[in-house]
């Protein structure tokens, strides 16, 4: 399958693995690229620039297929130290920047002198366009049933996607929710180019992350995700578990009052604990209501491979027998 996507990062499959805090490190990576995908690391898990650096390195060592970094911008007292880190990204030799959070527009200059292509994850049509105005090749477009920070707005991919596509002139690719290859070809049909997927390639044979972790999502429903943080604006889909009910409860509680410094404990350096150690529940963790649709952990090749046999199988049986065409036996 070609699409504008495909043909711009140099990938076999329009199929993309989004940034993940302590997930996307180089076997993530690895293994979506050398599926045939593009395959992602995440710039703010490795402690400085250095290790981000041989990071890229060792991906590099694991894969001559193309790959890309995220580099996520949060609000922060003590942000990092961004220049360095677009420098190993452009030294590693990467061609493909995922950005997320605030615009990009500080290290546009840098990425775009470097030849770098650039797709900017956000959540709404107006911050689309932004990215599009300031020199992003390419959007993904994140809707409301995503895992992580789904923005403010709350509009799900049945009416972001198709909204994206009539405002947008750069391709998109279609993210939260997606797990199959009807995932894919309902995205394509929508105007999107391509499909990011996160949750869906946590639980897969590579994802260097702790058992627990790939057999919470397999054993999660649609039913089992949580918005946490929506009172300090900065809204985020974990999966839920005592500590986050606790969490709500303190959001109730505290209402208008909330601070971070309430619920420190519950989201504060958790991350290493849950993926790596496997304690599921030591604070909340992001994973989108695509959960439900998740049911196996295969390998990401053999993943890649039942998405792109699936939409063949849609579009030319499923799709083709609404128009009266034969369709194969
Ligand atoms: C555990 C986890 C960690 C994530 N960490 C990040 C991150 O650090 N930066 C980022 O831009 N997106 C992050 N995301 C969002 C994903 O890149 C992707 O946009 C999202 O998972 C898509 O929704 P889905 O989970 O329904 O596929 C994370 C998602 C998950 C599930």
């Amino acid at each position: 399958m070609k699409t504008a996507i495909t043909e711009m990062f140099g990938i076999e499959h329009p199929i993309i693995q989004g940034g993940m805090h302590f997930v996307g490190f180089a076997e993530m990576a690895a293994a979506v690229s050398n599926a045939g995908g593009l395959g992602i690391i995440t710039a703010l898990t490795q402690r400085t620039p250095e290790d981000l650096a041989n990071e890229i390195a060792k991906c590099r060592d694991m894969t001559d297929k193309p790959f890309g970094v995220n580099i996520t911008f949060l609000p922060s007292l003590t942000p990092p130290d961004y220049p360095a880190i677009v420098k190993a990204v452009i030294e590693g030799g990467v061609k493909v920047v995922e950005t997320a959070g605030r615009n990009p527009s500080e290290v546009m200059p840098a990425l775009k002198d470097a030849g770098i292509k650039v797709i900017h994850k956000c959540t709404s049509v107006r911050h689309s366009l932004k990215a599009q105005n300031i020199g992003c090749d390419a959007v993904s477009v994140d809707g409301f049933e995503c895992g992580g920070h789904p923005g403010e707005d709350d509009v799900p991919n049945m009416i972001l996607l198709p909204r994206a596509a009539d405002e947008l002139e750069i391709p998109f690719v279609a993210s939260g929710g997606q797990a199959d290859g009807r995932s894919l070809v309902a995205s394509l049909a929508m105007g999107a180019d391509g499909i990011n997927m996160g949750t869906r390639f946590i639980a897969t044979k590579e994802a260097p992350v702790h058992e627990n972790v790939k057999a919470a999502i397999v054993a999660a429903s649609e039913l089992d995700t949580r918005l946490v943080m929506r009172p300090l604006r900065n809204t985020e889909r974990v999966l839920t578990n005592p500590a986050v009910e606790r969490l709500l409860e303190k959001e109730r509680m505290l209402g208008a009052d909330l601070k971070f410094e309430d619920i420190i404990e519950e989201v504060a350096g958790v991350y290493p604990r849950i993926m790596m150690d496997g304690e599921m529940e030591a604070g909340a963790w992001s994973c989108g209501m695509v959960a439900g649709l998740i049911h196996d952990v295969p390998t990401c090749k053999e993943l890649v491979d039942r998405i792109m046999r699936e939409a063949d199988e849609i579009i030319n049986q499923r799709l083709a027998r609404f128009q009266g065409a034969p369709v194969p036996a």
